[in-house]
């Protein structure tokens, strides 16, 4: 392998698994083993072009020989499905992160409720394999357009746990479709609820779990994307990089991000919406706005880190670990 800091691995095949979305299975470039990963990891990668985007894993944990991702091609993209879906062929050789897991299983849960949201299944059917595999007690539901677009649909009902999946298609009959409420109106002790999805699906999941009483530390989350909205009260401020005193001003309509790349200090980042965590930064000094999807809600409130790809600033000045 490359270092301890990337892997260099190599697309082996390439496989069509729903419209619009293809799965890519990554092995080392070396032939040699993979890192292990838990149920819930996502491995960042680096695209051609110089993008880098973040796709769960979603082959069986135990395996060590290779990683699979799938990928939705997405017209609203930012260019990283486009990517990947035109250049990475059987045989690209690329640089990937070792993975992490932001979105694990909870092993003291007695029960969990599975739901995804199109191609929010990589996580959760990976999850829900583990879940069958160590014989916990799951249920998953899948929620997508239409079945021509649910990706492993067939590896989902060939499988032991495809009894235990059901899938609701928005252009079905009306009596198959998710009925949130009656799921999830009644939070049960020792029942964890995992969610990933589209904005719109995630909102409406845990809004609902949310306002029936399911508590913070019950759910769990993973947003893939995520609309920053910008604020009439968003307003210029300035960031001052502790290492070397600087003072950078952020512009009303600039990400501190971009301000500081235009002042040549360079910040990594991935999604750029808040989401992903990678250019997470600790804040000495100031209070943030955060604007994330990525934190929780005491993070958040403990002010001592931010994601400035998104996140703005509370006081005249923040003061950066940078
Ligand atoms: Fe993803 Fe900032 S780059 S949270």
């Amino acid at each position: 392998m490359s270092n301890s800091a990337t892997l260099a691995v190599r697309v082996a095949r390439r496989q069509r698994e729903a419209v619009d979305i293809d799965s890519f299975e990554l092995i080392a470039a070396d032939g040699s083993g993979l890192p292990p990963f838990s149920a819930g990891s996502h491995v960042d990668v680096h695209l051609p072009g110089g993008l880098l985007r973040q796709y769960s894993l979603c082959n069986p944990p135990d395996e060590s020989h290779r990683y699979q991702i799938a990928v939705l091609r997405d017209p609203q993209s930012r260019g990283g499905s486009a990517a990947v879906h035109a250049q990475l062929q059987e045989g690209t050789l690329l640089q990937i992160s070792e993975p992490r897991n932001h979105f694990a299983l909870a092993h003291d849960a007695r029960r969990h409720l599975l739901l995804a949201g199109g191609i929010g299944v990589t996580p959760i059917l990976c999850m829900a394999e583990r879940l069958q595999h160590i014989g916990a007690d799951y249920e998953m539901h899948y929620c997508t357009r239409s079945a021509d677009r649910t990706a492993f649909a067939d590896r989902i009902r060939n499988a032991a746990l495809g009894a235990r999946v059901a899938f609701h298609f928005d252009d079905g009959a009306p009596e198959q479709k998710l009925d949130l409420q009656r799921l999830l109106g009644q939070p049960q002790d020792g029942t964890h609820l995992y969610v990933c999805g589209p904005k719109g699906f995630m909102d409406a999941v845990l809004g609902t779990a949310r306002a029936s009483g399911w508590i913070e530390s019950q759910l769990h989350y993973e947003f893939f994307s995520a609309k920053v909205e910008a604020s009439e009260a968003d307003a210029a401020f300035e960031v001052v990089v502790a290492s070397t005193g600087r003072v950078i001003p952020v512009a009303k309509a600039q990400t501190v991000v971009q301000a500081l790349s235009a002042a040549g200090v360079d910040v990594q980042v991935a999604c750029e919406q808040g989401v992903c965590g990678t250019c997470l930064t600790r804040v000495i000094e100031g209070v943030p706005d955060h604007k994330d999807v990525y934190l929780t809600d005491e993070e958040r409130a403990a002010n001592d880190q931010f994601t400035p790809c998104c996140s703005r600033s509370k006081s005249a000045r923040l003061v950066l670990d940078l």
